[in-house]
């Protein structure tokens, strides 16, 4: 399933998100494993607990045992369409490569396509943890 299929999930569970305080409504929807995982933003009034929907999407999809991302959509309300923040991209950059395919659909029919390497190019990941030497010298 490309990309662009997964538009009209996201858009779906964008009318799930749980936003009172800032109004801005996300959706999103994973492949997985044969199955497709939705997420939502869900705020909370200690404004730093809020949960993107990237995230929670990611986080259905793991919970559920599907590790390996196939395709991901963001539905958002904007023009042009909102991306994932940068947590959400690192977030996804533990189960995807670079060549995960993501559509971002948001206002009046805008949407482009792109790709999470082109989101999050050199992403941190585990093998900076497992080869990568902090440099001598100066602290
Ligand atoms: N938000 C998302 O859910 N995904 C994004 O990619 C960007 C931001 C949410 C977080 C918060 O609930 C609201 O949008 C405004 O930042």
């Amino acid at each position: 399933m490309k990309a662009r299929d997964l538009t009209p999930a996201a858009r779906a569970a964008r009318r799930r998100a749980y936003a009172p305080y800032s109004g801005f409504r996300v959706g999103a929807a994973l492949r997985a494993g044969g199955r497709v995982f939705e997420g939502a933003n869900v705020e909370n009034a200690s404004y730093g607990l809020t949960v993107c929907a990237e995230r929670a999407a990611v986080l259905a999809a793991v919970l559920a045992g599907r590790r390996t991302l196939e395709s991901l959509a963001v539905a958002s309300g904007t023009v042009p369409p909102t991306p994932p923040c940068g947590m959400c991209l690192q977030t996804l950059a533990e189960f995807a490569g670079p060549g995960l395919p993501v559509t971002l659909a948001g206002a009046r029919g805008s949407r482009v396509e792109t790709t999470l390497g082109a989101l999050l190019p050199r992403a941190f990941g585990a093998a900076q943890l497992g080869g990568a030497r902090p440099a001598k010298g100066r602290p």
